[in-house]
């Protein structure tokens, strides 16, 4: 997978390898490597595949995730796995899988019971997403084409590769299966664990292997600043009862150079989305949230807007804005310990 850091991984020191061999030297933490190499994973799915029990495997997980062969992070009540991302853990785990034969019988049993336990995962997001889609449906009808509006964020963003994207308020992915593909690596953060659900099973559907999720709240994101050099806030703003704090953590996450892109509703009237749907803002004008990139530090760089076709005073405009963190790298201090995470 791309987005790893090869220079660190290159060479490591012999306690470092002796450790990494020692987690990975055993036949069901090598299955269990192999797994996590295709898809983020918790205790239960991977319980589900390698039908053994959950002390057991959490242990093993233990194991390998102390010597940094893989990594763990919460979200809610569960715990997900997944390959290390960064550091020598990561070459090392990724050398090991490397020298694995793909037709082993076992690893491909595995990989029937993961696609298996995918599906049934799939299903019952699509069962949540179905109780839920009405609501979406409705307030979709009201706005221009999503085509159009996703149209409008691929030129915005441009064709060249990103290193490092984060969606913040992802919900069922959809800027993840937009941008992610561009993206070395790409991270999602929501507030809900179920629409995180429905994101993860999206995402799998579309074999996108470079995409994280982490539940958590925009004012206080669960990832390093200075790291992203893509952060897009896509329908969540008008959801916020202090949008202009989101916006300056969403700067926060920025590497020196990113883009924060922002996605709204333009002012409405349309008073009823506030009692029947959560919303707490009735859009936002072009001045508000430009102010808001400014006092985070960041250069507006574009507005955009999609008008519906018809009666406008009934249908909803959405509104794009993108801005830069004008620093450039050397901003940084040498010392800074995020300088090269993105
Ligand atoms: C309308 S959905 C938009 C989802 C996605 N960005 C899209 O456009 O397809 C809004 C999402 O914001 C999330 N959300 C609301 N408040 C949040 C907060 N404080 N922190 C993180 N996510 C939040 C909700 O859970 C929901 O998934």
């Amino acid at each position: 997978m791309s987005g790893r850091n090869p220079k660190s991984g290159a060479s490591a020191p012999l306690s470092t390898v002796l450790g990494a061999l020692r987690a990975a030297g055993e036949p069901t933490r090598l299955r269990l490597l192999a797994l996590l190499a295709h898809a983020e994973l918790n205790v239960t799915d991977l319980q589900e595949i390698l039908g053994q029990s959950q002390p057991r495997i959490s242990r093993h997980l233990k194991l390998m995730s102390g010597a940094g062969l893989i990594e763990r992070h919460r979200e809610g009540s569960w715990a997900f796995f997944r390959l290390a991302q960064d550091g020598h853990g990561a070459h090392l785990a990724r050398g090991i899988i490397d020298k694995l034969s793909p037709e082993e019988p076992v690893l491909a049993r595995d990989r029937e019971r993961l696609a298996e336990v995918r599906a049934s995962n799939a299903d019952k997001a699509a069962d949540y997403f179905r109780d839920h889609a009405k609501d979406w449906a409705k307030i979709r009808a009201l706005h221009v084409e999503e085509e159009a509006v996703e149209a409008a964020i691929r030129e915005l963003v441009g064709s060249r590769p990103v290193r490092a994207l984060l969606d913040i308020g992802t919900g069922t992915g959809r800027i993840l299966e937009v941008l992610a593909p561009q993206a070395d690596r790409a991270v999602g953060v929501d507030l809900s664990v179920d629409m995180l659900s429905v994101a993860r099973a999206n995402i799998a559907k579309l074999g996108l292997t470079n995409v994280q999720f982490r539940q958590g709240d925009t004012y206080s994101l669960p990832v390093p600043q200075n790291s992203f050099d893509l952060v897009v806030i896509h329908q969540v703003l008008h959801f916020l009862d202090d949008p202009q704090r989101a916006i300056r953590e969403a700067a926060r996450a920025l590497a020196p150079g990113g883009r924060l892109l922002v996605v709204d509703f333009a002012p409405h009237e349309l008073e009823f989305l506030r009692e029947a749907h959560a919303h707490r803002r009735l859009g936002f004008t072009i001045d508000a949230v430009t102010q808001w990139m400014k006092l985070a530090g960041l250069k507006p760089e574009v507005h955009d807007e999609l008008k519906p076709p018809g009666n406008i005073r009934d249908k909803l405009t959405v509104s794009l804005w993108l801005a830069r963190d004008p620093r450039v790298v050397t901003d940084l201090p040498a010392s800074d310990p995020n300088r090269s995470v993105a």
